[in-house]
């Protein structure tokens, strides 16, 4: 079975079942992670899905879209390694993905 390990807001870390196919947002809410808002349901407008995605895994994931660089644009708590975890499809490649949820805005 597939996994990502998903570190919340106070710094706890938690392995979660991943499915193939989902994005990795659809993963932490549906592992009932509720502090990860996802306001918008995946469409890449509300940037409440924000996450940081672990250095090892920076390559595999890919850098943001053009509109999700724009909404990561506008988080005060912007880093390098942010992305919109409804814009990340998860896949085999990422199993053992490790993201920690940014700050709310
Ligand atoms: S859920 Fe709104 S941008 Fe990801």
């Amino acid at each position: 079975m597939t996994q990502i390990f998903v570190t919340d807001r106070e710094g706890s870390e938690r392995p979660v079942p991943a499915t193939p196919g989902l994005s990795v947002m659809e993963i932490i809410r549906d592992a009932g992670i509720d502090e990860l808002l996802a306001l918008c349901g995946g469409c890449c407008s509300c940037a409440t899905c924000h996450v940081y995605v672990d250095d090892a895994f920076a390559s595999v994931v890919g850098g943001p879209t053009e509109d999700e660089f724009d909404l990561l644009d506008g988080s005060s708590h912007r880093r390098t390694a942010s992305r919109l975890s409804c814009q990340i499809p998860f896949t085999d490649a990422l199993d053992g993905l490790k993201v920690t949820i940014a700050p709310e805005d």
